[in-house]
């Protein structure tokens, strides 16, 4: 697919994905959707997910895709790189990548979005993965980037579970 043609994709399953959220609050229910639209719209992503922030590291939250690892802290991990510089890792042979951690070794290249809330706290980082070497590029960033922040910084957010709540009372 060259630039032209991603630009068109993701644009329609942008626009897909907002529609579809349109009035949408919760974070795992946003989450889910943008997996599945996206990966609709992309069906070489291998694999597709969200690690969420907890207790200073990154548990694995929703996801598309073969069983990813459960936990990633922040010293480690393309995820854990974006989570600790703030800024969006585009890796284009993660076999070169010393940080990287192989959750299945079928992964040959990766972006990782962090994804911020209204109050610039972070709150997940978005992990895509490709079989292909050199998948991403500044293409996906500037779109992945627009979606995440329209998303979780710009529209209202909440856990949105009652069980969570009781919880954490
Ligand atoms: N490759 C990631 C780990 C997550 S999986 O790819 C699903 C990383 O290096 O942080």
């Amino acid at each position: 697919m060259n630039s032209i043609e991603k630009e068109k994709v993701y644009r329609e399953a942008i626009r897909e994905i907002n529609a579809v959220l349109l009035g949408e609050s919760i974070i795992i229910t946003k989450m889910s959707t943008i997996n599945s639209i996206l990966r609709n719209y992309f069906p070489n992503h291998f694999w597709i997910g969200f690690y969420i922030v907890h207790n200073a590291a990154l548990v694995v939250g929703p996801y598309q895709g073969t069983l990813g690892c459960l936990h990633i802290p922040f010293s480690k991990g393309v995820c854990g790189r974006a989570a600790r510089t703030g800024q969006t890792q585009i890796v284009a042979d993660v076999h070169k990548d010393p940080e990287h951690v192989a959750c299945d070794s079928r992964t040959n290249s990766e972006i990782v979005v962090p994804v911020f809330d209204s109050k610039k706290r972070l709150i997940a980082v978005f992990d895509i993965d490709s079989t292909e070497f050199d998948s991403f590029d500044e293409v996906d960033k500037m779109y992945l980037e627009q979606l995440v922040k329209h998303q979780f910084a710009e529209t209202p957010l909440e856990f949105g579970y009652k069980i969570f709540q009781q919880q954490s009372s």
